[in-house]
């Protein structure tokens, strides 16, 4: 049993704040708290109070009023692509002159102009192009992005946008959890040997990541037809027996049963989903995976089939938002325009869209036992918002009503 800390022993309190809590605890959809006391001790929080109950002689000397604005947890992006190298604009170009993103990938681009551009480009190089990346999702209010690597796409090169991802979460102010993404498409130098390609994966990367603590989970890409499902499952497979958890995109221009496997593997998540069949849901909620929807590439790519929301609800199947920031299919390093594309393309409430960037992205990630909701003891990353309804975060766009963004009880920046 841990001691109660009062307001008085907290290092700072917040005062006058409603708080959308996400409290699993909580049926309101918001979780929310009004006029309340928040103190934090520890980097943790540690009380929280209704004003009603709060006396100046209660009150440590670091006081932040709030002036009646709202406190949600730190924004969590909880899938990107963030690091890479050059940019795909030329393509962009291509697409809007009707040339499909298949044909630009098969004739060498997409993903494999991107990788090119990537194996190229030293750490340094690398850092400083993800740095204003970082910095358009921290100012809307992310205290914890997820990372992808995936474009390297050799042993060298995935450990190196790895170490990039190590390297800005001890430099900049924003926590990073690294993925290794593999099997988006087979590199040319393995044309048709895809099934040494897998057993490098399998034999070589997997286990030098997991040895050298470079990734928390390993993402199957699920949607590219060079790997058979028999490919995939060896995967997956190998993540468990390294010890990484796993997750996968999948179902995103086609239902191709990812997600089932992935379900059957225990998967963290299954991402994009558009595609995905009843089977693949009701197997997501036994195994408890959480939906993590990607409006961003849903509008770049022009799709037209929204996922089926109606149904993963049916399921309780939690829903993450992210917005997949990558060069070709989501060059859109912006969460809340990904709230506002998640609720007018997909349906969503602005309570499930907050939810999905707070206390569902932590799931997606496995840190929900320490992130996205306001609880005694969880992490104090939180932002301070200037609004009078936490609907409004997911409703208006192009200024940002952020007050503080606070990293383990640490007011950073707005
Ligand atoms: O790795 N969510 C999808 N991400 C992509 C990136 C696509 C691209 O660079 O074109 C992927 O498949
Ligand atoms: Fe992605």
């Amino acid at each position: 049993m841990h001691r109660v800390i009062q307001l008085k022993e907290c290092d700072r309190v917040w005062i006058n704040v409603n708080l959308a809590t996400f409290d699993p605890a909580m049926s309101h959809p918001y979780g929310s708290r009004h006029r309340c006391a928040l103190g934090i001790h520890k980097g943790k929080i540690a009380r929280i109070e209704p004003m009603s109950a709060v006396t100046a002689t209660r009150l440590p000397y670091d006081v932040t009023d709030g002036h009646n604005g709202w406190l949600t947890p730190g924004l969590i992006d909880c899938h990107t692509h963030l690091v890479f190298g050059g940019h795909r604009a030329q393509e962009f170009e291509l697409r809007l002159k009707g040339v499909p993103y298949e044909q630009i990938a098969a004739q060498g681009g997409g993903i494999l102009a991107t990788a090119r551009a990537t194996r190229v480009r030293s750490k340094e190089q690398l850092i400083k192009s993800t740095l204003p990346r970082l910095k358009a999702l921290t100012a809307e209010g992310v205290t914890l992005v997820e990372i992808k690597s995936g474009y390297g796409l050799n042993l060298v090169d995935e450990i190196k946008m790895l170490e990039v991802a190590k390297e800005l979460h001890n430099r900049h102010t924003i926590k990073i959890i690294s993925t290794l993404l593999v099997a988006s498409t087979l590199p040319p130098e393995f044309a048709g040997r895809t099934d040494e390609y897998v057993d490098m994966i399998c034999q070589q990367l997997i286990p030098e990541v997991a040895d050298k603590k470079l990734a928390e989970a390993v993402d199957i890409h699920c949607e590219n037809a060079a790997f058979t499902m028999a490919h995939r499952d060896k995967i997956f497979q190998s993540a468990i027996d390294n010890g990484l958890p796993t997750k996968c995109h999948t179902e995103q221009f086609s239902e191709n049963g990812g997600a089932s496997l992935a379900a059957h593997m225990n998967a963290l998540s299954c991402d994009h989903l558009q595609h995905i069949s009843e089977q693949g849901i009701a197997d997501m909620a036994e195994s408890g995976s959480i939906a993590v929807l990607l409006p961003g590439s849903y509008y770049f790519m022009r799709c037209q089939t929204p996922p089926p929301v109606e149904l993963l609800r049916h399921y309780q199947v939690p829903i993450a938002l992210a917005t997949d920031t990558n060069p070709g299919t989501s060059p859109l390093a912006s969460i809340r325009m990904m709230m506002n594309m998640g609720c007018i393309f997909f349906q969503l409430t602005p309570a499930e869209a907050l939810a999905g960037v707070t206390i569902n992205a932590a799931r997606a990630l496995g840190i929900a036992d320490h992130y996205g909701s306001l609880e005694e003891d969880k992490a104090a990353d939180f932002c301070l918002w200037d609004i009078d309804h936490p609907n409004e975060l997911a409703y208006q766009l192009g200024h940002c009503p952020l007050q503080q963004r606070v990293i383990d009880g640490q007011i950073i920046d707005t």
